[in-house]
C-alpha cells in the first residue's frame, strides 16, 4: 500500500481525460497533474524539443513524490525513446502499449486505423507495436492537427459543424480502409470521439488512449501493492506553465465534469532533463 499521489503529465489539458479515468476507477488515490500550457502544442514539434519538455514535466512530478508516471500524452508516449523509459527506477507508463493492447483486444476483422498529431504519427510507433503483438493486422494511420486547437476552443460538441467538417476529411482514407477499430492516439481526442463515433459510422470501435493508460495504471498498481489505503476520497492538486485561470476556465470540457479543483502555475523551465 501506497498513499502518495500519482503523477500525471500532458503537454496541456488533454491528458485530464485519463485524469476522469484515474478517477471513476481509482477514487481514492490522490493526483498531481502538470500541464504544460504554456509550452502546448508538443504535437508540432521535434523529438529533441519534446524529449527535453517531457524530461522536465517527469521531473517536476517526482519532485511532488509520486509513486508512479502516467504520460497521458500521445506525443510524449510515442517520442520518449524506450532505451530511456526502461531505464526510469519508477513505475512509468505512456498511453501506446495499453492502447494498442485494447486495440489488439477490440478488432475482428484485423483492420485498424490511428489518428494521432502529426509528430505521433510520423514516429510510426503505433503501427511498429501494433505490428509487432499482432503481425497480421492491416494498419492505416493520418495526422489530425486541427483536432488539438479545436478541442482547446471548444468546438466539441457533437453536432459542431467545423469540427465535423474537419474530421471527415481527415478520416476519408481510414473510413474508406474499411477498418473496425480506430485508435484515438491523442488524449485530447476523446473529448469529441462521439462527433469522430458519427463519422465512422457505428461499427467502429473507438479506443481512448486516455482510458487506456488509467486502465493500465490500476493494474500496475495493484500488481506492485501500490494502490492507496484510505476510505476518503483522493485529492487533485493540478499545475500549468501558463495562466490557471485559463485552465480552470476549460478544464471541464476535459474531464466531462464540473471542475473546482486549485491550479497553480509553476516555472517548468528551472527543472533539469536528465533522469
Ligand atoms: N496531448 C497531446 C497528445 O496526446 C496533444 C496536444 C499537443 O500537440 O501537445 O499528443
Amino acid at each position: 500500500m501506497d498513499n502518495r499521489p500519482i503523477g500525471v503529465l500532458d503537454s496541456g489539458m488533454g491528458g485530464l481525460t485519463a485524469v476522469r479515468e484515474l478517477l471513476k476507477l481509482l477514487p481514492h488515490e490522490d493526483i498531481v497533474y502538470f500541464g504544460d500550457t504554456g509550452r502546448v502544442p508538443y504535437g508540432t514539434r521535434s523529438a529533441e524539443i519534446v524529449t527535453h519538455y517531457a524530461l522536465q514535466d517527469i521531473n517536476f512530478l517526482l519532485g511532488r513524490q509520486v509513486k508512479m508516471v502516467i504520460a497521458a500524452c500521445g506525443t510524449v508516449t510515442t517520442t520518449l525513446p524506450a532505451s530511456l523509459t526502461t531505464r526510469f527506477d519508477f513505475p512509468y507508463t505512456g498511453v501506446l502499449f495499453p492502447t494498442v493492447e485494447a486495440a489488439l483486444a477490440a478488432t475482428r476483422t484485423g483492420r485498424i486505423g490511428v489518428i494521432a498529431t502529426a509528430t505521433t504519427i510520423r514516429t510510426g510507433a503505433y503501427e511498429r507495436e501494433l505490428k509487432k503483438l499482432d503481425p497480421s493486422v492491416a494498419v492505416v494511420s493520418a495526422a489530425c492537427p486541427l483536432f488539438v486547437p479545436l478541442v482547446e476552443n471548444g468546438f466539441v460538441e457533437r453536432d459542431n459543424e467545423v469540427t465535423r467538417l474537419v474530421a471527415r476529411q481527415y478520416l476519408s482514407e481510414i473510413r474508406a480502409a474499411g477498418v473496425d477499430t480506430l485508435i484515438l492516439g491523442c488524449t485530447h481526442y476523446p473529448v469529441i470521439a462521439p462527433l469522430i463515433g458519427d463519422v465512422m459510422g457505428e461499427n467502429v470501435r473507438l479506443i481512448d488512449s486516455g482510458k487506456a493508460a488509467a486502465d493500465y495504471a490500476k493494474t500496475l498498481l495493484a500488481e506492485e501493492n501500490l494502490l492507496a489505503d484510505r476510505r476518503t476520497a483522493g485529492r487533485c492538486s493540478y499545475f500549468v506553465s501558463d495562466a490557471p485561470e485559463d485552465f480552470a476556465r476549460n478544464a471541464s470540457i476535459f474531464l466531462g465534469e464540473r471542475f473546482d479543483g486549485r491550479v497553480d502555475r509553476i516555472e517548468i523551465t528551472s527543472y533539469p532533463d536528465t533522469i
